[in-house]
């Protein structure tokens, strides 16, 4: 039973999730790269659950890691106190930001699986890496019917991370869609047809940059159960490596 989630990066998605899983009753462990210090805003407002602590010593105490970092920090997470950890990695490369990483440019692996290859004693999981952080965040706080589900492949393997029953899921809301196919590098990819604007709901058309960064900040989103997300999965294909963030549906 996971009793505590381990955080390392607590940005847009990590204390989004932290969020959530605080409201179900997990403890939680935030980490980023600037020291403990620095999060004691974030831990006062996630209240008594939360406590502020190393990278080492994030990975060491959760019963489940999430890796929610830039993916140009993946070589910076410590291999050795996540050995026999479940890391659940939400990493997205978009070399805008990350810059180049040549393992990924040239197609030889997917993110998840460079991931997995420096944390070799760790079972890396990819997934909640397909939602933005608000749809992320209000799915878990007003949880939608039917349940919103996330696609969760895992480098060589098709099984889910944990049982259902473990209490991560339930933490924020969303269920695992369990696909034979889920290890397609373009289910991991930041790319459609199952990234972000599913669970966005309809754009309006029309509409100014301006007013599309407003329209994101404030849509409820879309549930996407779990038959809808294999379907889109089953849909992807590898697209071009990484995303772009011209192509995001709030950039214009
Ligand atoms: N934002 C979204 O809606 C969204 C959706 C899906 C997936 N993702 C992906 O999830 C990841 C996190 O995204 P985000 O939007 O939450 O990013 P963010 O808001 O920029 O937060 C990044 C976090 O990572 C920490 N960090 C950076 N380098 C680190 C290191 N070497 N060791 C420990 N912590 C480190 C940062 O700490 P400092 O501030 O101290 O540097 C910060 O807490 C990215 O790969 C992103 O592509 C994001």
């Amino acid at each position: 039973m996971t009793k505590t989630i381990g955080f390392i990066g607590s940005g847009m998605i990590g204390s989004s999730l932290a969020r959530l899983a605080v409201a179900a009753g997990l403890d939680v462990v935030m980490s980023n790269s600037r020291g403990p210090e620095t999060l004691a805003d974030l831990v006062a407002q996630l209240g008594d659950r939360a406590h502020a602590v190393t990278t080492e010593e994030a990975a060491k105490a959760g019963d489940v890691v999430v890796a929610t970092v830039p993916m140009s920090a993946y070589d910076k997470l410590p291999a050795d106190a996540l050995a026999g950890k479940t890391v659940i990695d939400t990493m997205n490369y978009y070399p805008e930001r990350d810059g180049r990483i040549a393992e990924l440019d040239s197609a030889e692996v997917t993110s998840s699986e460079l991931l997995q290859r420096h944390l070799a004693n760790s079972r890396v999981v990819k997934t909640l890496h397909n939602m933005d952080h608000r749809r992320l965040f209000r799915a878990g706080l007003v949880p939608p019917a039917p349940r919103t589900a996330a696609p969760c492949p895992s480098p060589g393997t098709t099984r889910p991370p944990r049982p259902r029953s473990s209490g991560f899921w339930t933490s924020w809301a969303t269920t695992p869609s369990t696909s034979a196919h889920l290890p397609t590098p373009g289910a991991a990819s930041p790319a459609p047809p199952v990234y972000v604007w599913p669970y966005l709901g309809d754009r309006p058309e029309g509409i100014t940059k301006e007013e599309a960064q407003r329209w994101f900040q404030e849509a409820p989103g879309e549930p996407v159960p779990a038959d809808g997300v294999k379907e889109l999965v089953d849909q992807a294909v590898r697209g071009p490596v990484g995303g772009s963030f011209a192509a995001l549906p709030f950039w214009g």
